[in-house]
């Protein structure tokens, strides 16, 4: 590994472009235009598209007729850091211990996207030219729901006209083996609130007399799945795909399972829906999950209070085909038949993205597994569908027309979104190499 490509990562991941955090916006703009600096530095002409979000970056190399030409998406924006202390090495201040990079966004996204910069980067210096037109599309906010990018699309659908995209923002199932992801989950969010007294009270002497919203929401929340796992709100399974049968059984072959799982997640034994394996659960099945959960007294000791109100922050992963208004109105509906009449309930709806399924024994795909064999020569391709969700990828097949290829190349224990996430430098070499074969493979 040549130092200039590790140090150019490092600049890359010292911004911290958190883009759910107001008082980062600074470092997601400046990340941006660091960004634009360096596609430009490396022959590509760049520009920086504001939104009334984070910028956007959009690139691309000399076009010409009659050159298949390849779109190829990822982001510079990143999730918190949070919970800090349990980082190993400051999240924004990258370090290599033991081959593996340790940084937030060294997975998730920078790392794969920067691959795929410098595999162009290191082919336009050896030949000048690239095999296919080629466009970066790299923006800020897909951590928080991509919530500019469509209207983008749509007013640069010229311009951005493309045959094929391609995106490393997904996982492998084990090191050293090439992955191919055909599907990923769609999501939807919900924010659920329960509100009862006007303000919080004495639970000495309202207890017991006034309902409590924390009770309340805890009861609530129990009624989305049954004791088996099954979610429990009516109609959530409509319109659920079920598996194929070369699925479970290509799935149920990979070299990554229950054990990698346990081993990873540190979980004392794994859960989910009967009738089901933990990647047929992940990859295939619907959930709803609560993030986050709060109300009432938080702090040292023990305070005797009844909370006047207690939230819930819900989502749920959607597979084909599924669709995110349907659901939340479905899991909000749920939720209203089974409020008591002593606390008021409020629900707030929040960004969505439909689920993606594509053939990968399409021309593109098999042109996609092509290029992963070169990349990893002698090893068998792991044909999969995740768990993760890239709203975009579904926006880019309506307004775009054309399907994504997703060939990721993270780890399952990157720990994306997670404390002390990383990045084999071992993969952030292949991914400079699997974009080099790609284009090729692709034109
Ligand atoms: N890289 C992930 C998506 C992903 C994760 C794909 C795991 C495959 C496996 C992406 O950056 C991400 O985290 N997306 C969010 C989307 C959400 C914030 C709208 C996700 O899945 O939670
Ligand atoms: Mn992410």
């Amino acid at each position: 590994m040549s130092d200039p490509r590790l140090d150019l990562l490092f600049e890359f991941l010292r911004f911290p472009s958190v883009s759910t955090d107001p008082a980062r916006r600074g470092a997601v703009a400046d990340c941006a235009e660091w960004l634009v600096g360096k596609l430009r530095g490396f022959g590509l002409s760049a520009e920086l598209h504001p939104t009334n979000g984070h910028p956007i970056v959009v690139a691309r190399n000399v076009h010409h007729t009659g050159r298949r030409t390849v779109l190829i998406y990822g982001h510079y924006d990143v999730q918190p850091e949070d919970p800090v202390a349990e980082w190993r090495s400051a999240p924004f201040e990258p370090v290599v211990r033991d081959g593996v990079i340790f940084a937030r966004g060294s997975t998730d996204n920078k790392g794969q996207i920067l691959a795929h910069i410098l595999g162009v980067a290191e082919t336009l210096r050896s030949h000048v030219d690239l095999p296919v037109n080629l466009i970066f599309l790299i923006e800020g906010e897909e951590e928080i729901g991509s919530k500019h990018l469509a209207a983008f699309l749509d007013q640069h659908r010229d311009s951005l006209r493309c045959d094929v995209i391609a995106v490393s923002d997904t996982g492998m199932v084990a090191s050293g083996v090439p992955t191919f992801t055909y599907g990923l989950r769609g999501i939807a969010a919900l924010e659920v609130r329960v509100t009862g007294p006007k303000t919080d009270l004495h639970s000495g002497i309202y207890g017991g007399v006034v309902m409590n919203p924390a009770t309340a929401l805890a009861r609530l929340l129990a009624t989305l799945h049954d004791a088996d796992g099954h979610v429990a709100v009516p109609g959530f399974y409509d319109n659920v795909q079920p598996l194929a049968g070369w699925e479970r059984e290509a799935w149920a072959r990979l070299p990554f399972g229950d054990a990698q799982i346990l081993e990873v997640t540190g979980a004392p034994e794994l859960f989910g829906e009967a009738g089901f394996t933990s990647l047929e659960r992940s990859w295939a099945r619907p959930t709803i999950e609560v993030n986050g959960i709060g109300g009432g007294f938080q702090g040292v000791g023990t305070k005797t209070v009844l909370p006047k109100e207690a939230f819930a922050k819900l989502t749920f992963r959607l597979v084909p085909n599924q669709q995110p208004n349907d659901i939340v109105e479905k899991v909000s509906s749920h939720l209203q038949t089974k409020c008591p009449a002593a606390v008021r309930l409020e629900l707030i709806p929040g960004h969505g993205g439909e689920p993606y399924a594509t053939d990968p024994h399409s021309r593109d795909g098999e042109a996609a597994q092509r290029a992963l064999r070169r990349a990893f020569p002698g090893r068998e391709i792991a044909l999969i569908r995740e768990g993760g969700s890239i709203p975009i990828i579904n926006t880019f097949k309506q307004i775009l027309g054309v399907d994504t290829l997703l060939l990721g190349l993270a780890l399952p224990n990157c720990a994306a979104h997670g404390p002390n996430e990383n990045f084999p430098v071992e993969n952030f070499e292949l991914g400079i190499q699997l974009n080099q074969a790609l284009l090729e493979e692709l034109s």
